[in-house]
């Protein structure tokens, strides 16, 4: 936050940035209809507010009260109980949505499978009662790493029902990445297919977690989704087939009654740390803040067909591929197709072909449609969309006029959401209906209370950028970081009383924010938050790597890339060979998403007295710029 950066903020600031207003029938139409009205309902009587969204859901047993607050603890729903899959399913087969599509799947060479909520809750309680055929049981964790099957959801949804606690790992990480979350978890079954298919080509799932299950006793079965012909073989005993465990399985499996504060699942994220964090989400409070944010920050209506191009993987998956929308009783779309195969059309025609009206993806994903031209979004059709949305990183203003233009072909509103895993709901964004403001992402929305402050945690006025902070618990919130009780504290003692986002952000006027990025050592590539500590230690695992330091450079694509800063270890030289030998150890431990676009060989790193890396120097170096206050280095 050096003085230069406010300056600028100021200038953009002071100037009338442009606003669009959407066409007043949307507002008109809205579950929310008056933000402002909605957000002085909720500051007039906060427990009220969420009571009353709570309310609209099935609950086993009501709450007692609806919070408690024991800074920095916080409980939900007190006494109440529910079951989150009772709500994404059986409400919706009682009633008038039992035979509407749930979930329609589009794969490769026009493959499709459709289930209706009837269809849906039957494969979940038949593989439900599989999982509990085999041993598990309502608190066990549940590791799920798979492609974007049906299966995937399948299996969340039945760990939900008997009260396994799953933890998903993004079918693109490497097997270095996978043990860890497997072992930290210490999850009793992993769950997981052959192969997964990307752009044509297969990728083996199945041996990436052969080699990452060595060394973790936890592991009773791995239960494989077998997609190939011929079969792959199984290890007996130890392996399960997905399909033939279900087919033995009974029909019936009443969903197990859990508290509101139970456990619903484990999602790693990067941390400051190489180890990620086990962030812990609860079945009652997550599952109204994602209810409630699909219905009313997406508006979702019985006839919209809502489409997350996001992988279930991500907490983007979780919360509005699987539970919002299914909480919600919408239909889903889900889809195995890359945006640029079999070409720069797919997501296009499948809008066309499907009629999707609601589509929400990444801003990284936006800048690539951009460069691939008009011509593309063009050739189809695209009047279904009633509403587009961003998140995972800032939506720039070009980005945004982009898609406003030839997307939403200057008439439909863009949602521009901010939230991140440890939230597990929208936080900030424009209401559908308010007029919108490129390069912010809007509002908080109503239940949400957010400042931007200094780094005493003084509010700042409007134009000076400092850091984004929540200043009162939230439904949705994590209760704790897995096993890691510290790591939780940090979030809410960083700053007394209030919950440190880790990303910059300015308050424009009217109270809209701009996000600004990190203020921490996580990179944001392409959507996906990435330590750099864990590519750190990923390269100094590798035998040539003595030492190294990571940092996050703009990247016009991809919001930011990894540079990478290596010191060899004697008897290594550097070579091109020895670059690819790098970028390969680290695709092969931590996936591709975290593979340096760039290594230098460098013979010392910048440090302070105390040892530590100073990465924000290297940066400043790369980036041409003044490295600030660099008294604490060392030499
Ligand atoms: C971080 C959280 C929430 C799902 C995807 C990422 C960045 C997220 C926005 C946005 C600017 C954004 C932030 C945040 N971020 N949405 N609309 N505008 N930045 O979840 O992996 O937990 O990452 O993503 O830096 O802290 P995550």
């Amino acid at each position: 936050m050096g003085s230069t950066m406010t300056e600028d903020f100021n200038v953009r600031l002071v100037e009338d940035v442009k606003t669009y207003t959407p066409d007043p029938q949307y507002k008109k139409n809205a579950w929310m209809g008056d933000y402002q009205k909605a957000y002085n309902d909720f500051l007039a009587d906060k427990d009220g507010f969420w009571a009353k969204m709570a309310s609209e859901l099935e609950w086993i047993r009501p709450w007692t009260s609806v919070k408690e607050w024991n800074y920095p603890y916080a409980k939900w729903f007190i006494k109440a109980q529910l079951n989150i899959t009772a709500n994404c399913l059986d409400r919706h087969v009682k009633g008038q949505r039992r035979n509407k599509a749930a979930l329609i799947w589009r794969g490769e060479n026009g493959a499709e499978r459709i289930f209706t909520y009837q269809q849906l809750l039957g494969k979940v309680m038949r593989f439900a009662n599989a999982l509990k055929k085999i041993g598990v049981k309502k608190g066990d964790r549940v590791c799920i790493y798979m492609p974007l099957v049906p299966e995937q959801m399948i299996a969340m949804l039945a760990c939900a029902r008997i009260g396994a606690v799953h933890s998903v790992v993004f079918g693109g990480f490497g097997s270095a990445a996978l043990k860890m979350r497997i072992q930290d978890a210490s999850a009793k079954v992993v769950i997981t297919a052959d192969i997964g298919m990307r752009r044509g080509k297969t990728i083996q799932l199945k041996s990436i977690v052969d080699e990452a299950i060595v060394d973790c006793s936890s592991v009773e079965h791995v239960i494989v989704l077998r997609r190939q012909d011929p079969q792959i073989d199984l290890r007996p005993g130890l392996e399960l087939d997905f399909r033939e465990i279900m087919a033995g399985a009974p029909q019936e499996c009443p969903a197990e009654v859990m508290d509101a504060e139970d456990p619903l699942f484990t999602l790693y994220t990067s941390g400051s740390t190489g180890k990620p964090k086990g962030i812990v989400h609860t079945c009652g409070g997550y599952m109204v803040g994602t209810y409630y944010t699909s219905k009313y920050v997406f508006d979702m209506k019985d006839e919209d067909i809502f489409w997350c191009t996001a992988d279930p993987g991500w907490i983007t998956g979780h919360s509005y591929i699987v539970y919002g929308p299914l909480a919600v009783g919408a239909t889903v779309f889900m889809s195995e197709l890359t945006p640029d195969y079999p070409d720069a059309g797919s997501y296009w025609g499948l809008i066309e072909e499907q009629k999707i009206t609601i589509f929400y993806t990444a801003p990284t994903a936006i800048r690539m449609f951009m460069k691939l031209g008009e011509i593309w979004p063009n050739k189809y059709d695209l009047s279904s969309l009633r509403i587009i949305g961003s998140v995972g990183e800032p939506l720039n203003p070009e980005a945004f006029e982009w898609y406003y233009h030839v997307i939403g072909k200057d008439k439909i509103p863009i949602l521009d959401t901010w939230w991140q895993t440890e939230t597990g709901m929208h936080m900030i964004t424009t209401m559908i209906g308010e007029p919108m403001r490129p390069g912010f992402a809007g509002r908080p929305i109503p239940g949400v209370e957010v400042d931007v402050v200094d780094k005493d945690g003084n509010s700042v006025p409007p134009g000076t950028g400092g850091l984004l902070v929540v200043k009162s618990p939230w439904p949705s919130m994590l209760r704790m970081v897995w096993k890691d009780d510290a790591r939780y504290r940090v979030y809410w003692e960083t700053l007394k009383g209030v919950y440190t986002v880790g990303d910059l952000a300015v308050k424009g006027k009217d109270g809209y924010i701009m996000i600004l990025g990190r203020s921490d050592d996580i990179i944001v590539v392409a959507g996906h938050n990435i330590g750099t500590a864990e590519v750190e230690s990923s390269l100094v695992s590798h035998p040539a790597v003595a030492e190294s330091a990571v940092i996050g450079k703009p990247d016009e694509l991809k919001g930011n890339s990894i540079k990478a800063f290596v010191i060899l270890r004697v008897g290594f030289s550097s070579s091109d060979k020895l670059r690819q030998d790098l970028m390969y150890h680290v695709r092969m431990t931590l996936g591709p998403i975290a593979v340096p676009q760039e290594i230098d060989f460098v013979d010392k790193l910048p440090k302070t007295r105390s040892g530590k890396i100073m990465r924000r120097v290297l940066k400043a170096k790369e980036m041409g710029m003044d490295p600030g206050d660099i008294s604490t280095l060392e030499e």
